[in-house]
């Protein structure tokens, strides 16, 4: 299941994601990653776009959150699409996989992961 919040003027993508779609992108050699970088605000410094990375973290590998806002120019991208399963943005061909890294397209980042927790097992706090 995923669902689109809006947080400080933008999409904020909370996806319950599937085994299958965890291993799928646990999966991914970290060399195939057009952006190697995780992009989680709520990581210490610059560290490498594993799954786990880019999850809510251990216990939480299902969950990801993420804003909805494509790297390249600025659109939303489309959920459980594309050629990777996770994410599309059909303005410009910009598909993101299951952990929402770019893998094909002209976006330069994986979507970024703003600052949250979990403050409950069904509640986010963003930010
Ligand atoms: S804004 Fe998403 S591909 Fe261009």
């Amino acid at each position: 299941m995923s669902l689109t919040a809006k947080w400080r003027g933008r999409p904020i993508f909370v996806r319950n994601r599937t085994p299958e779609e965890v291993q799928a992108a646990q999966a991914v050699e970290l060399q195939e990653l057009k952006d190697p970088v995780a992009r989680n605000a709520n990581l210490l410094g610059e560290q490498p776009a594993t799954d786990l990375a880019r999850s809510a973290g251990e216990g939480r590998e299902n969950w990801i959150v993420m804003i909805g806002v494509c790297t390249h120019l600025g659109c939303v991208p489309l959920g459980e699409a594309g050629d990777f399963g996770g994410w599309f943005c059909p303005c410009h061909g910009s598909h993101y996989d299951t952990a929402g890294r770019i893998r094909k397209g002209p976006a330069p980042e994986n979507l970024a992961i703003p600052t949250f927790e979990f403050t409950s097992e069904t509640i986010v706090r963003i930010g």
